[in-house]
């Protein structure tokens, strides 16, 4: 299992950086707007990501929640337990690098993930069972891990390319799925 997530991750790596900057910036312009259109997102806490280089960017949507007065997070790793916590992000707020050179906000205003009622997250491949791959460090699943019996927010939606849909990935125990996916193609609810 963990050699088949080794290979899937290289073989979705290389997919991934083939888009063009054309076919990126279609995919997320199409992606914030499936969110806007579909997601109950008013009085809501949501948390994004900051992308690293070739995952799709959200953060133009930051500017859309906040004309909004939505309250907007970012994860900040608590490297120690490997889990996220989530601080607010405004306009003021600082961003520093951790120590993966991932962008953070100042840990001012924190969240523990069960308050928040949204939170998007990068995706790496999936399936139809609304299974993830991510980038290998269990992050994002061991925050979650207390929705793993039962469905409490916050609600997960997971964010790819369309091509990263895989037939070939199986969870894990430890994998906590996601209950709504989103593509340049469309909004499928798992
Ligand atoms: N709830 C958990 N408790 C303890 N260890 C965990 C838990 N969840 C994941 N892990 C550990 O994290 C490692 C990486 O998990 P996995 O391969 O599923 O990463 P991923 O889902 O791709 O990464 P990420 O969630 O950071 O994007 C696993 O080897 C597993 O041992
Ligand atoms: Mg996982």
């Amino acid at each position: 299992m963990v050699l088949d997530k080794f290979y899937l991750r290289k073989k979705y790596r290389e997919c991934r950086r083939q888009q063009s900057t054309d076919q990126k910036y279609h995919a997320e312009n199409q992606i914030i707007r499936f969110f806007l259109s579909y997601i109950d997102y008013k009085n809501k806490n949501i948390a994004l990501y900051f992308a690293k280089k070739e995952e799709l960017n959200v953060s133009l949507l930051v500017k859309h929640l906040w004309k909004e007065n939505i309250n907007v997070f970012l994860p900040v790793m608590n490297s120690e337990e490997m889990t996220l916590h989530f601080a607010a992000y405004r306009e003021n707020t600082v961003i520093k690098k951790n120590v993966y050179g991932i962008d953070e906000p100042e840990c001012v205003n924190i969240l523990s993930p069960k308050e928040l009622d949204i939170v998007l997250l990068p995706m790496l491949a999936f399936n139809r069972q609304g299974q993830r791959l991510g980038m290998g460090k269990g992050y994002y699943d061991r925050t979650f891990a207390f929705r793993q019996h039962n469905r409490i927010k916050p609600l997960l939606i997971g964010i790819a390319y369309a091509n990263q849909e895989s037939q070939d990935l199986t969870g894990d125990a430890w994998d906590i799925p996601v209950d709504i996916i989103i593509t340049e193609n469309e909004y499928y609810r798992v």
